[in-house]
């Protein structure tokens, strides 16, 4: 049985075009994976806490020796860690803010990177220890970032995303690019226009 983890991130709410997107992906997904489980976490309803002195100390602390406060301190991320574990496929819907991830979605990277639990530091270098699960981001955003154009260098959500989540063994990572959206604002095109092609691409991405 497959299941999902939706990570959500947009605050716009219905009006989110990458949330409209994963809403497609979600429904092509369970029609192709009958009896899915899907958990869907909201960083915009329900936003992580940053890392701070008492997560840090807990983090570098042995399990066996952690104490009450830096068991606290961690609760959040041993959530977002198991919700991950718990995944074969993991889909994420995100604007793209100021060229790269929303401050949310970096916060909920701070908590699922944590060594010795996600990725190891080896001989050999860091070893991720999260294996076999899929990636999904589907990022909508203002401007277009082709890639192979000058343009692509602006775009550091992408490259940062494959980066860190290669970093923890997760390299089966697909991007689907909503790119363009300014477009409807200013009237070249319409929302329904605009959407087509990425609404066919998240609905094919699903079935596979
Ligand atoms: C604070 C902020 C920063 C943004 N930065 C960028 C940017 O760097 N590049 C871009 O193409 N669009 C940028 N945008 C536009 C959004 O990515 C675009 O409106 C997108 O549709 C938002 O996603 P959503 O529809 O899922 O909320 C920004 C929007 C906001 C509110």
């Amino acid at each position: 049985m497959a299941s999902l983890l939706k990570i959500d991130v947009s605050p716009r709410g219905d009006a989110s075009y990458s949330r409209q997107l994963g809403e497609t992906f979600l429904a092509s997904f369970q029609a192709a994976h009958p009896g899915s489980t899907v958990v869907t976490r909201d960083l915009a309803k329900n936003q992580p806490t940053f890392v701070d002195v008492q997560w840090i100390g807990g983090a570098f602390t042995p399990p066996d020796q952690l104490t009450e406060e830096h068991k606290a301190a961690l609760k959040l991320s041993d959530d977002i860690i198991a919700e991950v574990k718990a995944a074969d496929h993991i889909l994420i819907t995100t604007p793209m803010y100021n060229f790269q991830v929303p401050a949310v979605l970096k916060a909920w990277i701070d908590h699922l990177v944590r060594v010795g639990v996600t990725v190891n530091y080896t001989a050999n270098g860091p070893e991720g220890q999260l294996h076999g699960k899929k990636v999904t981001v589907i990022v909508a955003s203002a401007g277009e970032y082709p890639a192979g154009t000058p343009g692509a260098a602006y775009d550091m959500l992408t490259p940062y995303l494959k980066h860190i989540f290669g970093f923890i063994g997760l390299t089966d990572v697909t991007f689907l690019g909503a790119g363009g959206a300014s477009g409807i604002q200013y009237g070249k095109i319409s929302e329904e226009d605009w959407k087509k092609p990425y609404v066919e691409k998240a609905t094919e991405l699903a079935k596979a």
